[in-house]
């Protein structure tokens, strides 16, 4: 890609006044690592998600590892989990020293999880539905809770892209046995990096907590204030553990969140409008009935080849654009994982697919530009 200066950048930080004082407010505690602000986090966000617990981890790749270890999930067991989806997803179920089976995605209008494929590709391994809510748009849950209950499956939501977005009336996040969440830099809700793990299972919290920190039975904090004097090691546990100054801006972002994400579904319904009648551009999740978080923008071009040129016209006018993705099953170490077979759908998808600029910082004359110019382009 060129290197133009970026005048519309592919994501923003909605960041201010209310971020620094809530770092200054960790510095003048004098306390840095999951103490007060944490455990804040952590209730604000169960409430808003409405959901009885939830645990804030360093990252949401951690967040899918400890869910998947609190599912159970283990050496020889298998994870059906998307390709069409950042490599964290199957990553974390190989940490897990289990097997990723890669599915398809239902259309080239619905970019989730297809259920029938889902059920094509249970084993007698298998344990765990992983789905991705990608760019924040609702995986059909009634139709893969089915196969769960028949199956006798978990299902771990992916839910990287979906904070603040519905399945009807409930938050993504709040639908599956567990949930993870990110709020890495270009998340709608961002610190840099962190990550939250949810359920409404009173014992699998129990566990991610112990496991989130090392399998110790007293935290730092709690010895700090005399609530404990010492531990035991109970598990072998990890270290990802979420510090105050990240769950300090996890909270005023968690406040900024709903308003952030009704712009960018204006900015969405622009893009929408824009290409509605084109004839080189097709704007996938038009006919979703669920409300999303338009995490991301994404469109699909008529050939493959157009692809980079189109990215490269636009960053010539200092438009930032991305991937999302390049199939997991196409990476190099993913080669020796397979065979991945019968994945044509997000094939295509991946070779066909650009991502346009989406933030809550983004403005419709900015959105106008970015669709001028692929106009431009095409004409
Ligand atoms: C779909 C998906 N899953 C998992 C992750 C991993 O999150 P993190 O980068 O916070 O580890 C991401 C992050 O980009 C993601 O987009």
């Amino acid at each position: 890609m060129t290197a133009e200066k970026i005048s519309i950048p592919l994501a923003d930080l909605d960041y201010g006044e209310a971020e620094q004082q809530a770092v200054q407010r960790v510095l003048q505690s004098a306390w840095l690592t999951m103490g007060p602000e944490t455990e804040a986090f952590e209730s604000e966000f169960a409430a808003y998600l409405g959901v009885k617990h939830a645990v804030a981890v360093s990252s949401g790749t951690a967040a899918l590892h400890l869910a998947l270890l609190a599912a159970g999930i283990g050496p020889g067991q298998e994870v059906i989990c998307p390709s069409l989806s950042f490599v964290a997803t199957a990553n974390a179920v190989r940490y897990c020293l289990a097997k990723p089976v890669l599915a398809d995605v239902i259309s080239l209008e619905d970019w989730t999880l297809s259920p029938a494929d889902i059920e094509s590709r249970i084993t007698a391994r298998t344990r765990v539905i992983m789905v991705m809510h990608y760019g924040g748009h609702a995986c059909q849950m009634k139709e893969i809770e089915a196969i769960a209950r028949a199956h006798d499956l978990i299902i771990v939501e992916d839910a990287a892209h979906g904070i603040g977005a519905w399945y009807g009336q409930q938050k993504l996040g709040s639908l599956g046995d567990l949930a993870a969440f990110s709020f890495f830099s270009n998340k709608n809700l961002a610190v840099g990096e962190g990550g939250m793990v949810v359920t409404d299972q009173e014992e699998l919290a129990v566990t991610i907590r112990k496991l989130r920190s090392h399998g110790l039975t007293s935290q730092t904090h709690e010895r700090h204030q005399g609530r404990a004097t010492a531990y035991d090691v109970i598990g072998c546990g990890y270290n990802y553990r979420l510090d105050e100054i990240h769950s300090a801006l996890g909270r005023v972002q968690l406040g900024k969140l709903d308003a952030g994400n009704e712009k960018r579904r204006k900015l969405a319904a622009i893009y929408q409008d824009r290409f509605r009648a084109s004839r080189s551009v097709t704007v996938p999740f038009t006919r979703s009935p669920h409300k999303s978080n338009d995490h991301i923008a994404p469109i699909l071009v008529p050939q493959a080849e157009q692809r980079d040129l189109l990215r490269q016209a636009l960053a010539a006018r200092g438009i930032q654009t991305s991937v999302h993705y390049r199939p997991i099953h196409t990476f190099s170490a993913y080669r020796d994982q397979g065979p991945f077979e019968n994945l044509s759908l997000t094939e295509d998808i991946g070779a066909r697919v650009v991502t346009l600029p989406m933030s809550a910082k983004l403005t419709p004359a900015q959105v106008h530009l970015v669709c001028d110019a692929i106009e431009d382009f095409f004409s």
